[in-house]
């Protein structure tokens, strides 16, 4: 198995609250994997670290065996890290085209202010349509932003990770707000990404998680308590007291439709 992504003992702390506490964990090349665990358990801040957007107290994170630690999430982003955006990072006055066009420059960076503005636009526009296809965006992309559904904003939000081509995709609770009509669109994109990029996805919905995971980690109070395939996760008794108050065991773990 070839590690994309590596946590080796990875800590944050908040003052003298031990938010992540000594995580390790592999996720390798082109596995979906999972994080749950219940509220509280670090989850935001373990994704947070990852990406670059807080600053580790202790460990590493290894990125395709590079120590990526101390680097910027902007830096950690060119070399194939990315997060998926916040809503507020779109532009609402301009077009779903616009936007996505945005993100391949913003990516492109530096390199792309050489090239003319006549060429890049063409080459940009077919990539940025690709983009949009893959998300289910392709006849939106005249539309105001503003005019976006938030479903539909979350899938714009994922064409513009798709065009800064990474290699790995971060997801934090991308289901979040959404309605059930929403999150089943929006698992059916996911479903579609290609299989060779690796996904990291925190999310609370489990329907979900089980449905599109590889594998699932499962952190309490800082800590890794279960790692594993999803049939391993759901039959773990120490996850299952972790999430107890929470839910009735055998409902948490319960397919949608009820079958038991
Ligand atoms: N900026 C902060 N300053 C101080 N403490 C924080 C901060 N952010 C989070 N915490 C604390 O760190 C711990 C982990 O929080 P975190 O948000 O990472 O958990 P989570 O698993 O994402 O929770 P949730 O399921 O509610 O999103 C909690 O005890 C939380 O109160
Ligand atoms: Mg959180």
């Amino acid at each position: 198995m070839t590690a994309l992504l590596q946590l080796r003992g990875l800590t944050r702390s908040y003052g003298s609250l031990t938010a992540v506490d000594n995580v390790d964990l592999e996720v390798a090349a082109g596995e979906r994997h999972a994080l749950i665990g219940p509220n509280g358990a670090g989850k935001s801040t373990l994704f947070a670290t990852v990406a670059g957007t807080l600053r580790a107290s202790g460990g590493n994170v290894l990125f395709s065996g590079l120590d990526v630690t101390s680097l910027s999430e902007p830096e950690r982003a060119r070399r194939g890290m990315l997060r998926t955006f916040q809503h507020s990072s779109l532009f609402l006055g301009c077009t779903v085209l616009d936007n996505v066009a945005l993100a391949v420059q913003r990516v492109q960076g530096v390199a792309h202010r050489f090239h003319r503005a006549a060429h890049r636009f063409t080459r940009t526009d077919d990539e940025v349509r690709r983009h949009l296809d893959a998300v289910g965006l392709a006849g939106r992309a005249g539309d105001k932003v503003a005019t976006l559904s938030h479903g539909e904003r979350r899938q714009l939000e994922v064409a513009m990770v798709l065009a800064a081509e990474p290699a790995l995709v971060m997801f934090d609770e991308p289901t979040a707000g959404m309605s059930a009509a929403e999150t089943e669109r929006f698992a059916e994109l996911i479903e579609r990404l290609p299989r060779d990029l690796t996904l990291l996805i925190v999310e609370h919905d489990l329907e979900v998680v089980f449905r599109l995971a590889d594998r699932v980690t499962v952190l309490h109070l800082g800590r890794v308590l279960a790692s594993g395939t999803p049939e391993e996760i759901r039959a773990d008794a120490d996850v299952q007291r972790a999430y107890l108050g929470a839910a009735r065991t055998d409902e948490l773990f319960t397919d949608s439709g009820g079958s038991r």
